[in-house]
């Protein structure tokens, strides 16, 4: 009995831990400076505990940005952020990954802010070959500005998987074979970044920025990078295939994670690009895939 009720509790664990891939390998926080370098306005940005968090500071002279120090092919990229608190209406904060060439490949994650207590939007973009135009557009299930939550990439051969959490809110298949260019030779940077953007951001740019609120400021911790750093100019990875989040767990989500993405179509999606028909009168190729979810 006692070695039945164990085995029920162990499986009742691995399940409960995901056993197949449900989260990518855990994630190590480290102080900024492992990482990442300021990119502009460094006065616009402060440190806290040895560089383990800090903050970005948008006013209306300037915002900021940072960068990692390396560049990579393929991995897994997570960053802890505290999203601009009470009025941040026309604020944009981002997070992304791109390469530096002008066809250039792109992997985007941008939180549009809003008048206090109205919700934020995340929109996400994938450009492959210098060709974005895949917005989605979705709310969040949590009030961002409250607690640190976790924001994460997972790009391999297979896959770009956007994370909430432990939720897969996107997923970009490779879709070679029906004529779409995926990321795969052109090593990727990663960037954050808080700007003025009311123009577009905020109920598409009717709200301005209120600047007797200033500074914005959006807070970081985290800033785990797990993926093949390569220079700038390689065009492939020496470990291509061996590593983690080349595996079979990783080259596509589970039932568990499909059932998760579909409950953020059905509750929480404003707007996606491959059911634009106005916008789009042929839907781009890789959309049969996304439609199949
Ligand atoms: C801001 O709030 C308004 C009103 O609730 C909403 O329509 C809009 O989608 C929200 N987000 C942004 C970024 O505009």
């Amino acid at each position: 009995m006692a070695s039945f009720l164990w085995t029920v509790c162990l499986s009742f664990l691995l399940l409960a831990s995901g056993s197949r891939g449900a989260a990518p390998r855990k994630p190590i926080d480290v102080p900024f400076g492992r990482n990442y370098v300021p990119t502009w306005a460094f006065d616009h940005i402060k440190y806290f505990n040895g560089g383990s968090e800090i903050q970005l500071m948008l006013d209306k002279y300037t915002g900021t940005g940072f960068q990692s120090k390396g560049s990579y092919l393929f991995g897994h990229f997570s960053m802890h952020i505290k999203m601009v608190p009470g009025d941040s209406a026309g604020t944009v904060t981002a997070f992304y990954l791109s390469s530096q060439n002008s066809e250039h490949d792109e992997i985007d994650f941008e939180f549009l802010g809003n008048r206090t207590g109205q919700p934020y939007i995340l929109q996400t973009n994938v450009f492959t070959g210098g060709k974005g135009d895949r917005e989605q557009r979705i709310y969040l299930w949590f009030d961002p500005t409250k607690e640190f939550h976790t924001y994460s990439v997972l790009w391999n051969m297979y896959q770009i998987v956007f994370f909430v959490d432990d939720v897969p809110i996107r997923v970009f298949k490779n879709c070679k074979d029906l004529g779409v260019r995926f990321p795969f030779n052109q090593p990727m940077k990663l960037y954050s970044s808080l700007w003025n953007a009311d123009d577009w951001a905020t109920r598409g740019g009717l709200e301005k920025t209120d600047w007797s609120k200033a500074p914005f400021i959006a807070s970081y911790k985290g800033f785990h990078t797990d993926g093949c750093e390569v220079s700038v100019n390689a065009k492939f990875c020496e470990t291509q295939g061996k590593r983690w989040w080349d595996q079979k767990e990783f080259q596509d989500l589970d039932a568990a994670q499909y059932q998760r993405l579909a409950w953020i179509r059905q509750k929480y999606t404003i707007y996606n690009y491959c059911t634009d028909r106005a916008r789009f009168p042929t839907i781009a190729p890789e959309c049969k895939r996304d439609r199949d979810i």
